[in-house]
């Protein structure tokens, strides 16, 4: 008897997270529980400082969401593919292109380059269309959403120099903890449209009013709520959005690429976080939501 209401409970759960699975497609409902964060000064070790490189990688640089091997959009990084040697081989030849026209003098100031400053060297067939390769996609991922700071790209170097099996040049970092970087972001739950963008990268591949530097890899998510009703028959406006961010290739925007967008922010969305995008690509021009939690309370 004591047992029923603990059963109940847990049936109640069963059936409102099918139901939700169902509804959205979206297995994780509650975020997962943020990493332990890495200190990223004090006495690590080249391993360490790699192992730190390699989590920004995958993480919060957002580079996998371009340097993958399933859209080819980027070239690969870590190891040797149609691209030629690892980039941490080939960073060296690099400087020594008939086109090259940066200020590195070795391979880990290529690298250096490379996140700070893009288009100093496009890659043959990867820059912007239309720009013959003088100008790149790739946002500097020192600035704006993803804002690594020095020591951050400095790990990275470490770790894409530790995977291209090539001695490592960068020096660890020294002193002063870097000042907040707000890397707590990345694994709270976003509050509004404008912190989920950056959040999840969309800002790298689109525009929109709320996203400040927007890039063109993937449609303006400013036009796609107008005509958003009428793409699919049987979907409505919200849902053909939703279906575009948790299932992107279900449907190709026309006159871009499949398997260039992300195929798993189901895996870390929340459904509210879900909610919040489509909104903000089928209502562009609202204004930022306000969220009650501002003042009050710690
Ligand atoms: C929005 C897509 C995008 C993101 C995000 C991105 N890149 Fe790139 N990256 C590119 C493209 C496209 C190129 C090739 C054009 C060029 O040379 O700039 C490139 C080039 C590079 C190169 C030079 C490769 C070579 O062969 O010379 C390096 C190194 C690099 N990226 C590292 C990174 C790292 C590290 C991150 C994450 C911190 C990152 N990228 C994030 C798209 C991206
Ligand atoms: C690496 C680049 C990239 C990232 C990151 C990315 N997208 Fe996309 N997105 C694309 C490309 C390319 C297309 C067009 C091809 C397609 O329809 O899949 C697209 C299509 C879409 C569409 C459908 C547009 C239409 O008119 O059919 C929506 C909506 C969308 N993205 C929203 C998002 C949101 C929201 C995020 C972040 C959660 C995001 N995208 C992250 C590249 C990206």
């Amino acid at each position: 008897m004591r047992d029923l209401f603990p059963i109940l409970i847990f049936s109640l759960l069963v059936m409102f997270g099918y139901a939700g699975f169902v509804t959205f497609g979206i297995p994780l409902i509650v975020p997962a529980p943020p990493p332990v964060e890495e200190k990223l000064s004090g006495d690590i070790t080249m391993e360490q400082y790699v192992a730190i490189g390699d989590k920004i990688f995958h993480g919060k640089g957002t580079c996998t969401l371009c340097h993958n091997t399933t859209g080819h959009r980027a070239p690969i990084l870590e190891m040797a593919s149609s691209d030629g040697e690892p980039v941490g081989v080939r960073a060296a030849e690099r400087i020594k292109d008939p086109r090259y026209q940066g200020e590195a003098m070795n391979g880990e100031e290529y690298l250096h380059e490379s996140l700070v400053d893009p288009s100093a060297f496009v890659v043959a067939g990867y820059g912007k269309t239309g720009t013959n390769d003088t100008v790149s996609p790739m946002p500097s991922v020192n600035k704006g959403a993803i804002g690594l700071s020095d020591v951050e790209m400095g790990a990275v170097i470490a770790y894409l120099q530790s995977a291209a099996g090539v001695d490592i040049t960068v020096a660890l970092p020294t002193g002063e903890a870097p000042a907040d970087d707000g890397e707590e972001e990345e694994v709270t739950v976003a509050a509004n449209a404008q912190e989920a963008f950056d959040k999840f990268g969309c800002s790298a591949c689109h525009m929109h009013p709320l996203i400040d530097e927007g890039g063109d890899i993937g449609p303006d998510l400013g036009k796609v709520g107008a005509t958003a009703g009428s793409r699919v028959i049987g979907l409505t406006a919200e849902q053909f959005i939703a279906q575009s961010i948790i299932k992107p290739n279900a449907v190709i925007a026309e006159g871009f690429d499949a398997d260039t967008m992300p195929d798993d922010f189901a895996e870390s969305m929340t459904v509210s976080e879900l909610n919040m995008l489509v909104d903000a690509v089928l209502h562009p021009d609202k204004k930022p939501d306000q969220e009650p939690d501002s003042t009050e309370g710690e």
